[in-house]
């Protein structure tokens, strides 16, 4: 019998006494969040969906709320291909590819479907391609929601509430620069670290958006909370690329059509505690607080320096056209 043969007779046989077949590629997908997170229901979201396209070709295994390390390491693990799938936010993103970074500048986006077409657009496909050259493969652009302020210091309204304060932020140079300018006391720090931090006092305070705050319940660690929607959150859908060019075109076509599907679910959480969240952290015992237009400006004119920086970086023109971006 040849190997093929006996791959098949095997494969019924395994099938007749219910068994998974012996064929079947496992897939590693790990996430920083809980599976009842935005990124839990993208993942179940995308597997649900690759199966009902592929038969019994894949099963999952999932390593939710960093199981699998933090996101630096999981993408590494892509990369040596180890790992074969995760959801990652925007933080290391740009260490791996640096113009990643353009869309984690502050007030560059005014709204969800402002971010979502220009992912979904030109400009987000053509930085999403860019991650084949990196031993990865960007199957689609998903998201966390608007980041906000959360500590254990004192309600911000003004840029002087944030003087001095210990906040973490991703390990992202763009978000570093905004928080220096502002004059807080910014410590990149993996997630993983950053509960503990809290409970412990090494920093006060925190920034992420309303899907991970109502979701990791940081309201057990934090009492205020300011909605200061000071920078949007893309979060990716990511493979190793040495797993993806194994895959055969019918495979690929049905990765990307789960991973539409993933991020769909994805969205769809995220406007849901965009609305209901704020609710949900007030009965916890939160302290809300929401800046006006008005007290938005003075943070935009506070970090009007790192805007400076922004633009030797990414350029005047593409910043421009993204804000622009209809
Ligand atoms: O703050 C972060 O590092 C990210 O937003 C998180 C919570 C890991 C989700 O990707």
């Amino acid at each position: 019998m040849t190997f093929n043969l006996r791959v098949l007779a095997a494969a019924g046989t395994f099938a007749a006494l219910g068994l998974p077949a012996l064929a079947e590629t496992e897939i590693k997908i790990g996430y920083a969040l809980a599976p009842d997170s935005h990124y839990g229901v993208a993942a179940a979201k995308f597997e649900e969906v690759l199966l009902a396209e592929t038969g019994d070709q894949f099963s999952f295994k999932h390593f939710p709320s960093s199981g699998l390390g933090g996101e630096r390491e999981v993408i590494e693990g892509l990369q040596l291909g180890t790992v074969e799938a995760t959801i990652v936010s925007s933080g290391t993103l740009a260490n791996f590819v640096g113009d990643t970074g353009v869309f984690d500048i502050p007030f560059l986006f005014r709204d969800l479907s402002h971010a979502r077409a220009v992912l979904d657009g030109p400009i987000g496909q053509e930085i999403l391609a860019k991650f084949d050259a990196v031993g990865l493969h960007g199957l689609a652009w998903g998201e966390q929601g608007f980041r906000h302020i959360t500590n254990n210091r004192n309600a911000i309204e003004t840029p002087a509430d944030v003087e001095g304060l210990k906040i973490r932020t991703m390990e992202n140079p763009v978000h570093l620069a905004a928080f220096n300018a502002m004059g807080a006391a910014p410590t990149p720090m993996a997630w993983p670290e950053v509960i503990s931090s809290l409970q412990q006092g090494v920093i006060d305070g925190q920034e992420n958006p309303l899907s991970v705050i109502v979701s990791v319940k940081l309201d057990e660690v934090q009492e205020y909370l300011t909605l200061s929607g000071h920078v949007y959150s893309p979060a990716m859908l990511l493979v190793s690329k040495p797993f993806w060019d194994g895959l055969n075109d019918e495979q690929k076509a049905a990765f990307e059509k789960a991973a539409a599907a993933g991020v769909e679910a994805m969205r769809g959480y995220v406007d849901n505690v965009e609305t209901s969240g704020v609710e949900t952290l007030k009965e916890r015992g939160m302290k809300v607080n929401a800046l006006s237009a008005e007290e938005k400006a003075k943070f935009q004119e506070a970090i009007a320096s790192a805007y400076e920086g922004y633009y030797e970086t990414y350029g005047k023109d593409l910043v421009d056209s993204i804000v622009n971006f209809e």
